[in-house]
């Protein structure tokens, strides 16, 4: 099948990828000429575990290029995949500009029947306003584009699995548009051999779902970060509490995790959406509203510990922190919690070193000279005050204590995601504090 996908980032790059692993052909159009460049090279612009490969097979298979031409990428292709970004407008709903521009521009230009698919993250009504704007641009006479929803649930960090192995699919489409549901099907049917992913809805539910799917995740985490505070004032730990509740079927292990907050380009700008779309029609989303009220506290949480264990007086204090991605296994910085805490602590007077294995570059492009990013992690703790984990890289979870031990000036561990908090490392003379976690 002819593919098109529209927008490079971190889900089109995957999504394209991905359809022409399973034999499509492919183009992706970005207006990042950088990045396409890059791509046509064979460089992948992001860090992705397994994505690098499977771009290098399928450019070798010839099912897979890349072009800032927008207009030519949609010519002959028989399905359009939407993946431009939808960041957060100043009043919390997403900013759709990318979205019409890419509407219009296949609206003119597309030269075949063919299906256009919202892949990327968009409120209820975007489907509707697309159809309108094709509507509104395409001649008569021309043959028909149908819209269709198809949110995407990847996570960074293990994109390409989510992708290849998705436990679902979901499909917003008018009930009585077969050619659409066909091609869907057809496209789909590999990703859906074990077990039938598909699951067709109206484009409302589809678009509904997503942001569900977020607010639903966030929540669990900002409930946790919540009950961690509890804990550290009745003497629980967070971490028998998480085991204890986690282990009941009906709840469940995942994102139960208490930590700095949530960040990352999704949960922080979708929660934020959900209360806009729904204020909108006057529906008000308490728990959506709290869960984001919550997270924006805790993202001061290893601040205000780090002023409290310093007396309030954090000038002049050199104070590591290990971890700039939002969260491990990717380079993506935007919102993450590590950017709360230096734009503190700088504000504070503290001088800060950071090391993360992906996002070096990503934090140097954000940070400047304000910080030092070092290249290796280690290097970051010579005369430190104290050493902040803000993201569980594997690479962070069993260090070198004695060497860290010598290399700082005074031994305070402060542990963001309570990854050390069973390793006894109080009584190897850390002071030791972590979220929620006995004696923190
Ligand atoms: N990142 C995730 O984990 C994730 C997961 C699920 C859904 N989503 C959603 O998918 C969408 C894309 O997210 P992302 O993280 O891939 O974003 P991204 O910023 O990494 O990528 C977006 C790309 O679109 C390109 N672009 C913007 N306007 C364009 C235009 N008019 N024509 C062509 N290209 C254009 C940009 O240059 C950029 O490369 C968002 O709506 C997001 O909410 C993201």
């Amino acid at each position: 099948m002819k593919v098109c996908v529209i927008g490079a980032g971190y889900v089109g790059l995957v999504t394209g990828t991905g359809f022409a692993e399973t034999g499509n052909n492919v183009v992706c159009a970005d207006l990042d000429a950088g990045k396409v460049a890059a791509l046509q090279r064979g460089e992948v612009p992001i860090f992705e575990p397994g994505l690098g490969p499977m771009i290098q097979r399928n450019i070798e298979g010839g099912r897979l290029t890349f072009t800032t031409n927008v207009d030519e990428a949609v010519g002959a292709a028989e399905v359009i995949f939407v993946a431009v970004g939808t960041p957060p407008r100043a009043d919390g709903a997403a900013n759709l500009m990318a979205v019409d521009v890419v509407a219009e521009s296949v609206a003119r230009t597309a030269k075949r029947e063919c299906v256009l698919v919202m892949k990327s993250t968009v409120p209820v009504g975007t489907n509707e306003r697309v159809r309108k704007i094709v509507k509104s641009v395409r001649g008569a006479d021309a043959k028909p584009i149908h819209v269709v929803s198809n949110p995407e649930f990847l996570k960074e960090g293990d994109a390409v699995n989510d992708f290849m192995r998705p436990d679902r699919i979901v499909v917003g489409i008018e009930e009585d548009d077969d050619f659409a549901r066909d091609l869907m099907r057809r496209l789909y049917h590999p990703l859906s051999l074990g077990q039938d992913r598909l699951v067709f809805m109206t484009p409302s539910s589809a678009e509904l779902t997503k942001y569900v799917a977020n607010t639903m995740l966030a929540m669990r985490i900002s409930f946790m970060n919540e009950i961690a505070m509890l804990c550290e004032k009745v003497g629980a730990d967070v971490n028998d509490v998480r085991l204890g509740v986690g282990s009941d079927s009906r709840i469940g292990t995942k994102f139960l995790f208490a930590g700095p907050g949530y960040g990352g380009s999704c949960f922080p700008k979708d929660v934020t959406a959900l209360v806009h779309v729904a204020r909108e029609h006057s529906v008000a989303m308490e728990l959506a509203m709290a869960t984001e009220q919550v997270n924006q506290r805790q993202k001061g949480v290893l601040l205000r510990k780090l002023k409290h264990h310093f007396d309030g007086d954090l000038r002049n204090k050199n104070i590591a922190v290990w971890g700039i991605a939002f969260k491990p296994r990717t380079d993506d910085i935007r919102d993450a919690p590590s950017l709360t805490l230096v734009d503190g602590l700088l504000a504070e007077g503290a001088k800060v070193f950071m090391h993360d294995p992906e996002a070096r570059e990503a934090g140097r492009a954000r940070l400047g000279s304000s910080v030092t990013i070092v290249d290796q992690q280690y290097d970051a703790l010579k005369d430190a005050d104290a050493l902040v984990l803000v993201t569980e890289w594997r690479e962070y979870q069993n260090p070198d204590f004695d060497r860290i031990k010598q290399l700082m000036r005074t031994p305070f561990l402060l542990d963001g995601r309570n990854i050390w908090s069973t390793y006894g490392l109080r009584k190897q003379g850390f002071t030791y504090s972590g979220i929620g976690v006995r004696g923190s």
